[in-house]
């Protein structure tokens, strides 16, 4: 029934949001102005590049290209700074447990996240070798919900679309991986991520058989 996992990062597999926040927080207070949690929230799944250009939207200011570029490289910098400091107990429960089941299986595993920083993170948290295959902000040209990550992370695997399973946080992702034509479990709120086949508050909540009964839906 299906032979590929593909998983988004940050928000499924990392809680990554709150360094995101405290480096585009600094920014935004360095520019004068104000950045809070709900606003963060409107940044998941959108990259680096777009975020700033929401930011500096909502804080009322205009940058030229050249500028935008310099402040998206500070922000970058701090966060790095952060996600070097991550440990294997951050990974999100349920998390580690899942990847290991799907490879006793014999099911490929791919990330599929718009992050320049996917490879580095999985390092740190020590996961890096359950995945076979990366697709991440270094290697998509199209943001979500554009299916293109998807799409390559399951050509990267040799698995047709139709035999995949997304895990995703955003409703932009779970609006990707429909397009790619792929089944999707949202990581979340029904309310919000009701586009998907299932929605389940952690990965703690997916073993093989419930990944199984999304098909004979
Ligand atoms: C996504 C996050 O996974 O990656 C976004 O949800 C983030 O918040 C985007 O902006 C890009 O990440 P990075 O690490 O390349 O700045
Ligand atoms: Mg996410």
């Amino acid at each position: 029934v299906f032979e590929a996992c593909i998983f988004d990062l940050d928000g499924v597999i990392v809680d990554t949001a709150v360094y995101h926040f405290k480096a585009w927080k600094r920014l935004a207070n360095e520019l004068g102005f104000n950045f809070t949690e709900a606003q963060n929230e409107k940044l998941k799944g959108i990259s680096r590049v777009k975020s700033l250009e929401l930011i500096l939207a909502w804080g009322g200011m205009e940058k030229s290209a050249e500028e935008q570029q310099i402040l998206a490289t500070r922000k970058n910098e701090w966060y790095v700074d952060m996600i070097h400091h991550m440990t294997p107990e951050e990974i999100l429960p349920g998390t580690k447990e899942l990847l290991d089941n799907l490879r006793a299986a014999g099911i490929k595993t791919a990330l599929g996240s718009a992050s320049k920083n996917a490879t580095v993170i999985l390092e740190k948290v020590g996961i890096l070798p359950l995945f076979d295959a990366l697709v991440d902000g270094n290697t998509v040209s199209a943001s979500k919900p554009d299916p293109e990550v998807f799409l390559k992370g399951a050509e990267a695997l040799g698995i047709s679309p139709a035999k995949c399973i997304v895990f995703e946080d955003a409703i932009a992702g779970v609006q990707a991986a429909k397009a790619a034509g792929m089944k999707v479990v949202g990581i979340g709120e029904e309310d919000v991520l009701g586009e998907a086949d299932l929605v389940v508050s952690s990965l703690e909540q997916i073993d093989l058989q419930t990944l199984t009964n999304l098909y004979s839906k």
